[in-house]
C-alpha cells in the first residue's frame, strides 16, 4: 500500500523518531510500505516520518530497483571522514527544492534488519553514503535544508514558506 507523503512543514518532520523495539508483524507492514512508497515516488530513499510513522526506520535504494532496497532499523552512524563532498540533494518531503549539500564522503553505518539483525555498512561512499546520511538525518527530524548555507536557504525561502503552508494543512487532515 502507497502512504501519504509528508509535506515540509508538516511537524512530525521536525521530531525525534523512537526507537523501534519490536521487530514484528507491524515493522514489517512499515518496512512494505516504505518500499512500496519510495519506489512509487521514484526516491532513492524514505524514513518512517516521511509517512507519518515517528519510528528509526528507513529504507534505501541507492541502485534504482535493480537491488532489494537496504533497510535500516535503528541506525546509526558509527564513523564519517573528515572529507566533505558537497552535492546535488531533493527530497521527497520537499518537492520542488534541490540544493547542494557538504557531507562526509565515507560514512559507516550500524543497523538491524527487518528480522532484528544487527549489520554493518563499512565506508559507504557515493550515493549510498549521502542517502544514508539524508535519511538518517530524518529521523532526528534534520532535513536537507537545514545544512544548507543561509545563502542558499535564503534562495529557496519563499518556496519553503509555501510548501510550510500546504505541509501543516496536510498535516491536520492526517
Ligand atoms: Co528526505
Amino acid at each position: 500500500m502507497v502512504a501519504e507523503m509528508r509535506i515540509y512543514g508538516d511537524p512530525i518532520l521536525r521530531k525525534k523518531a523512537e526507537s523501534v523495539k519490536n521487530f514484528d508483524k507491524s515493522l514489517a507492514e512499515l518496512v512494505d510500505t516504505l518500499i512500496v512508497t519510495m519506489k512509487q515516488e521514484d526516491g532513492v530513499g524514505l524514513a518512517a516520518p516521511q509517512i507519518g510513522c515517528s519510528l528509526r526506520v528507513a529504507v534505501i535504494d541507492p541502485t534504482g530497483g535493480e537491488e532489494e532496497p537496504l533497510v535500516l532499523i535503528n541506525p546509526k552512524i558509527t564513523s564519517s571522514s573528515e572529507e566533505h563532498v558537497d552535492n546535488e540533494e531533493g527530497c521527497l518531503s520537499i518537492p520542488g527544492i534541490s540544493l547542494k549539500v557538504s557531507r562526509p564522503s565515507l560514512v559507516s553505518v550500524h543497523a538491524f534488519d527487518r528480522d532484528g539483525n544487527e549489520y554493518v555498512i563499512e565506508n559507504a561512499e557515493g550515493l549510498l553514503a549521502r542517502a544514508l546520511q539524508h535519511e538518517l538525518d530524518h529521523l532526528d527530524g534534520i532535513l536537507f535544508v537545514d545544512r544548507v548555507s543561509p545563502v542558499a536557504r535564503q534562495l529557496v525561502a519563499g518556496k519553503l514558506k509555501k510548501l510550510a503552508k500546504t505541509g501543516r494543512e496536510k498535516a491536520k487532515v492526517a
